[in-house]
């Protein structure tokens, strides 16, 4: 019985959901007049959506029939030689009927990498295989014939066997067909892709034994160029299902025009996989043969001289996205708009890492953390309680049981920079403890408003802006063409401008030197640095980039402008 208003409760609620008989079927769609050139024709095409079924593939139904024909199959190891809908039916459908994760995929190692994400993703083990991607189930020494003699081995494994087992057929010969012709009575053509051979043969048996003036068509990848899901006409001889006595026709389609159908469907509604757009490529092909003779005007309802048909669309394209791309030229696909901006600042940004002015402050000045944190930095973008702030003392005694290596000459034309210069840590640790080292002739000594352990300041601006005003201890990096007026005050609004400084930062921070230095003047993983620029943008890549070197970089809201107010 159909769940009133499609809802599952209870204890077998999903299973329910999985069971055909209590769904709704599933949508039948008149395809767009865009995508119907016969339509003036009176052809009239309708997709079948067995993507909407709930393992959202053709094989929701054949996996179900399967695994109720093998009860036993609930407790053990499951094998199947698929890498798509097949495996991840079975998959899914074993934990949903009996709790069974124990579902092994075989897999071709030609397969996109990213489709095992799929598997995976969904609890089923993928077990690779070499050789042929698309092998012939009668080959004895292909996968499938292994797979069968290693279930006959072992009692505790199980190989329904997609490609012999009846069940897989007569699922759409119970489900699928009758589904189709309650939908849809006046149906004259049924057409969809071949690979068992299962949703052909069922689904053709069930509409002619109902209406024998149905005529079907297979649709078959070209020898040699496939479209995953269905396989070549010459793999498919050997199939031992019954489809030679109901399938009327097949037809061939090139993998590259599957792909450019599906996307055309999707498109326009109707998502669905490139095996999708192959039944629908196969079936205007096969429709613009019959408009050619009088065979279409045959094939119409007598008494509304129209052609009903149907295409099955049985799988998501999703997970064949890099596929479409390497298929279709790019033209057939929106160009990237400021594309620069895959050539720079791809690194991590994080909220986390700016702070407001008055969170700078806190930290710079090295207060104790307010009890309640939330409510004091209730601004603050970000966490500064990621930063240890060590006590001077304590700091002090970390620094002597540390070795240092000498450090690299400062290359900074900063007036900190020359506290450090050239010095090694311990010479500049004393300087510093000394209490007497200044930052620059006008600024007041450091060692109280500026301790090695609380964070060092990173300058950007220009070197006469520095010389203007600083925050006292500040280190001058002055980036090659940052100026305040770049890209009007908003550099995220211009790509161009990210690109540029982008690439200036690149170049102040790509020499070992350099980074040498910083790491002497930001005792590199024990104090932080919070960099200025003139209005936050800049210094935001440079945390970036400084994040990305293990440094742990904060930049400051608003730039300079927002940290004047405390000097
Ligand atoms: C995406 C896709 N399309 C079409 C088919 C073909 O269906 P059948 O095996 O019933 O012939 C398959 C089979 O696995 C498939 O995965």
């Amino acid at each position: 019985m159909i769940s009133p208003n499609n809802v599952f409760r209870g204890p077998n609620s999903v299973a329910d959901f999985f069971d055909p008989e209590k769904s709704p079927p599933v949508p039948l769609v008149e395809i767009p007049d865009r995508l119907n050139p016969y339509k003036k024709d009176g052809v009239r095409i309708y997709a079948k959506l067995l993507t909407h079924l709930p393992a959202q593939n053709v094989k929701s139904l054949p996996a179900l029939k399967m695994l109720r024909g093998t009860p036993e199959a609930g407790k053990k190891t499951i094998v199947e030689a698929s890498s798509g809908s097949t495996v991840l039916s079975l998959g899914i459908l074993a934990r949903v009927l009996w709790g069974n994760e124990h579902v092994n995929a075989y897999v071709t190692n030609k397969k996109h990498p990213e489709s095992l994400y799929m598997l995976r993703f969904f609890g089923i083990t993928p077990h690779l295989y070499g050789g042929l991607a698309q092998q012939e189930p009668t080959d004895p020494t292909g996968i499938m014939c292994r797979l069968r003699r290693l279930a006959r081995k072992r009692e505790d494994i199980v190989y329904p066997g997609q490609y012999d087992n009846e069940n897989n057929w007569k699922a759409h010969e119970q489900w699928t067909g009758p589904q189709i012709l309650r939908q849809l009575p006046e149906i004259n053509l049924f057409c969809t892709t071949v690979g068992t051979g299962g949703c052909i043969t069922g689904t053709s048996s069930y509409l002619k034994s109902q209406k024998p003036s149905v005529r079907t068509l297979g649709v078959f990848n070209v020898f040699g160029d496939p479209t995953p899901g269905p396989r070549h006409f010459e793999n498919f001889n050997s199939c031992g299902f019954p489809w030679a006595q109901t399938v009327d026709t097949f037809v061939d389609v090139a993998s590259v025009d599957s792909y450019r159908m599906s996307m055309r469907l999707s498109r326009e509604g109707l998502i669905a996989g490139p095996s999708s757009g192959q039944a629908l490529r196969g079936l205007l092909d096969y429709v613009g043969q019959l408009n050619e003779t009088d065979e279409l005007r045959q094939l119409a309802d007598p008494a509304t001289g129209e052609v009903s048909c149907v295409f099955t669309c049985s799988d998501l394209p999703y997970q064949y996205l890099p596929m479409y791309f390497q298929k279709l030229g790019p033209d057939e696909f929106p160009s990237i708009q400021n594309e620069i901006l895959l050539q720079c600042d791809q690194l991590k940004h994080d909220e986390r890492w700016i702070l407001t002015p008055s969170a700078a402050e806190e930290l710079l000045r090295f207060r104790p953390k307010p009890t309640s944190y939330s409510a004091s930095y209730k601004n603050a973008a970000a966490d500064i309680s990621e930063i240890t702030l060590e006590p001077v003392a304590e700091t002090k005694q970390a620094y002597s049981v540390t070795p240092r290596p000498t450090p690299k000459p400062s290359l900074f034309p900063s007036c900190i920079g020359s506290l450090f210069k050239s010095k090694p840590r311990s010479t500049a640790l004393k300087t510093a403890q000394s209490g007497q080292p200044r930052c620059c002739a006008v600024h007041a000594p450091l060692a109280t408003a500026n301790p090695p352990s609380t964070p060092l300041i990173l300058d950007l601006r220009s070197k006469a802006a520095f010389r203007t005003k600083h925050v006292p201890g500040s280190l001058s990096a002055p980036l090659a063409g940052l100026t305040p007026d770049l890209a009007d005050g908003d550099l995220f609004g211009v790509p161009e401008a990210v690109f540029s400084v982008w690439n200036s930062i690149q170049a102040l921070f790509g020499t070992q030197e350099i980074l040498d230095c910083l790491e002497e003047e930001a005792d590199w993983g024990r104090r932080a640095v919070v960099v200025v620029c003139y209005d936050g943008d800049a210094s935001r890549l440079v945390t970036a980039t400084l994040r990305d070197r293990g440094v742990e970089a904060f930049s400051v809201q608003g730039g300079f402008a927002g940290v004047q107010g405390w000097l």
